[in-house]
């Protein structure tokens, strides 16, 4: 049952990290929750004491994204469950190192997990959103997305097709009351870094964010109606600068003839 009037946000990978804390905080805004994740006895956990400490409806699906079934079992609540107003799209996982190196069976996982499970989502409740003229979607990328010699390139690449996907559903959405909100943390302190092959004591403390504060700023910045959030970015200006030359580029990227630096005329 929904119990409350800002409905009921669903949220992938609850279970932990920045996912919890998106739980925690939206259960103290007053929404209704359902947390989606593998781990069941965190997932329960995480429910009673949001249940308790926030008064509101918090059930759990637990569902391994990965699995055709169990992800078409969370694309069905969210193609019928109406009272559903906000969708984060956060679970994820990295892998480190480099491509010639990579464990095939990972980064098969990573790519589904990251690329095709959020897609799968968004195309389930976009259209429910639309319908009902609301509905927020947030999509966890990454600033990896803007830079990819940083870390393994996959990654970064499946990360830069959510920020890629955003920008366009942005545009298919805009003046039917719906949002989408990308944000791109910087490193943030979580288990990501350990499952992922990479001991987080090794990063410089000075690029690693606590995961409150991260989650915080990307609801400062909804709440702002920023459509990209980047959460360390000190000033707003230099993403400002680079989109403004990625727009300049756009009506020249595509053209009947090659550039003239290239030499060729046409027979
Ligand atoms: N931490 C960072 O530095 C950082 C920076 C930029 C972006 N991000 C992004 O933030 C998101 C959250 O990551 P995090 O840092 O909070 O890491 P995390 O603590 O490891 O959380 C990942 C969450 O995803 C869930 N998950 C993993 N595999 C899953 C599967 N097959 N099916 C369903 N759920 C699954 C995990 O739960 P179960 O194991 O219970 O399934 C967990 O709840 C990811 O998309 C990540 O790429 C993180």
């Amino acid at each position: 049952m929904n119990t409350s009037s800002l409905g009921t946000a669903l949220i992938t990978g609850a279970s932990s990290g920045i996912g919890a804390v998106y739980a925690d905080r939206f259960a103290k805004r007053g929404h209704d929750l359902i947390l989606v994740a593998r781990n069941r006895e965190r997932l329960e956990a995480l429910a009673t004491r949001l249940a308790a400490d926030a008064g509101r409806s918090v059930k759990v699906i637990v569902a391994d994204l990965n699995d055709k079934a169990a992800l078409a079992r969370v694309e069905q609540v969210l193609r019928t469950d109406a009272s559903i107003t906000v969708l984060v799209n956060n679970a994820g996982i990295a892998m480190s190192g480099d491509l010639a190196s990579a464990d095939p069976d990972r980064l098969e996982s990573m790519i589904q997990l990251n690329v095709l499970a959020p897609s799968l989502l968004a195309l389930a409740v976009i259209p429910g959103f639309v319908v009902r003229g609301s509905g927020t979607l947030i999509n966890i990328s990454s600033v990896l997305a803007l830079a990819p010699e940083r870390f393994n390139g996959s990654y970064s690449g499946t990360k830069a097709y959510l920020l890629n996907l955003s920008l366009r559903l942005q545009q298919e959405v805009a003046g039917n009351g719906v949002r989408v909100q990308v944000v791109l943390p910087g490193a943030t302190r979580t288990a990501i870094w350990e499952k992922s092959g990479t001991d987080i004591a090794t990063l410089p403390p000075s690029m690693l964010m606590d995961v409150d504060e991260m989650v915080d700023a990307a609801l400062v910045g909804l709440d702002r109606g920023e459509s990209v959030t980047i959460p360390s970015l000190p000033d707003i200006a230099d993403w400002e600068a680079y989109e403004a030359a990625r727009q300049n580029m756009i009506p020249k990227l595509s053209l009947s003839f090659p550039a003239a630096r290239y030499g060729i005329t046409a027979d």
